[in-house]
């Protein structure tokens, strides 16, 4: 009989040659559960998602509460849905005055796409910057704010007028009164956690209102207390003119938004009318299930946690293997010696029950990313199973 794993080789798309292919079947709390009834510890969250840990009460809750009431109805801003409704006034509430409105999509890339176009039409300028080796995600638009030619060469020809500032040796020339916006990542997490320095991020607010540059900040892997705050932002007492949100904002339901001034959003409303559109964008459901998320973090305000939590992983994580660890908050970075030890440890680490990845632009570097529900005693055995694991 043909079994899962071989339906899934078959008939599911790939996107690399060497899928991992557990077959979980259960998640709860910081724990997954494969087919065989082993239990891993998750230490990546569904990269940045569950921030709540899996099979959160109050979550599932609201999605079940929002699905009796009606799933899709129509098109994104079209009708008054209410679970939209509250939860982007609850956004606003926790944010500055300036972030007081919020367009909801699908994703993170799509919260992306949907940044530069409102730039763009804002400004009516044309160039957008990026910071070399940060990721926004993998449609064309996002695509085109890559700076890796491994990853884009493939797909050109991407959208023209972009350009880069590297933050070890930034040309700070290429924001000029061409830019419409520049796209900051504070943690460049793909490129193994590395959060932007305060002068450097000074230094981009100071030409942005010089200049009257949009800056964007893309919250998607930092946002919703990752970092131990809220948001990032919040530790280099700045105040994006756009904020971007995705994974953990649906609370494990896709849901990302861009947030901004009620006076900008309102471009998208005319010239051209529908600036831009979406069905399922701000899907009720997951409006539901990422308000419950949202009202739990803030309420039991658990990013408090975070600082002591990441203190007790940086002591823990000390091997002669390990180079260094970078990052912020429960966005850290475990830098080994090589790509090949690095997957060699991440193999190891699953087979002693530990799930964990590497990242996109540093595959050296094994990824620290648990719920932020994780308590003390479990970052212990999970410490304990990686240095286990560096030792074999
Ligand atoms: C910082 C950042 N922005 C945007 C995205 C894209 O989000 P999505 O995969 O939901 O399109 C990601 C995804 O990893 C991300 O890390």
């Amino acid at each position: 009989m043909i079994n899962h794993r071989q339906l899934f080789l078959q008939h599911v798309a790939q996107t690399s040659q060497s899928p991992l292919a557990l077959h979980i079947v259960r998640a709860d709390g910081c724990f997954l559960y494969d087919d065989k009834g082993k239990e891993y510890i998750d230490l990546i969250a569904g990269i940045s998602v569950c921030n709540l840990g899996h099979n959160n009460f109050a979550i599932n809750e609201a999605i079940r509460k929002q699905i009796e009431h009606y799933s899709h109805i129509m098109v994104y801003g079209e009708l008054i849905e209410s679970p939209q409704t509250l939860f982007a006034s609850l956004l606003a509430a926790h944010l500055p005055p300036n972030l007081n409105c919020t367009y909801f999509v699908n994703s993170g890339t799509e919260a992306i796409e949907g940044a530069m176009k409102l730039a763009k039409r804002t400004t009516a300028r044309n160039e957008i910057v990026a910071l070399t080796n940060a990721y926004h995600g993998s449609t064309q638009g996002s695509l085109s704010l890559m700076s890796n030619e491994y990853f884009s060469s493939a797909f050109r020809p991407l959208i023209p007028g972009i350009k880069f500032i590297d933050p070890s040796a930034p040309d700070f020339a290429v924001l000029n009164e061409n830019t419409a916006c520049i796209i900051l990542e504070l943690v460049k997490a793909e490129e193994g956690c590395k959060p932007l320095t305060q002068d450097f991020v000074n230094h981009i607010v100071r030409i942005c209102r010089e200049k009257n540059i949009i800056l964007v900040v893309d919250e998607c892997q930092t946002g919703l207390g990752r970092t131990g705050k809220r948001f990032a932002f919040e530790h280099y007492d700045i105040v994006p003119d756009i904020l971007v949100l995705g994974k953990a904002l649906g609370g494990g339901m896709p849901l990302g938004a861009f947030i901004t001034s009620k006076a900008t959003m309102d471009n998208l409303t005319h010239n051209p009318v529908l600036g831009h559109i979406t069905t399922f964008g701000g899907h009720p459901v997951c409006c539901a299930a990422g308000m419950a998320a949202f009202s739990q973090l803030t309420e039991q305000k658990l990013y408090d946690s975070v600082e002591e939590k990441e203190i007790l992983f940086r002591e823990l994580l000390k091997h002669p293997k390990i180079k260094s660890v970078a990052g912020k908050g429960l966005l850290l970075s475990i830098e080994l010696e090589s790509e090949k030890v690095c997957l060699n440890t991440i193999r190891k680490c699953i087979e002693k029950g530990l799930f964990t990845d590497w990242f996109l632009f540093a595959p050296n570097c094994l990824r620290v990313a648990p719920p932020l529900t994780i308590s003390h005693q479990l970052i212990e055995r999970s410490c304990e199973i990686l240095l286990n694991a560096l030792n074999d």
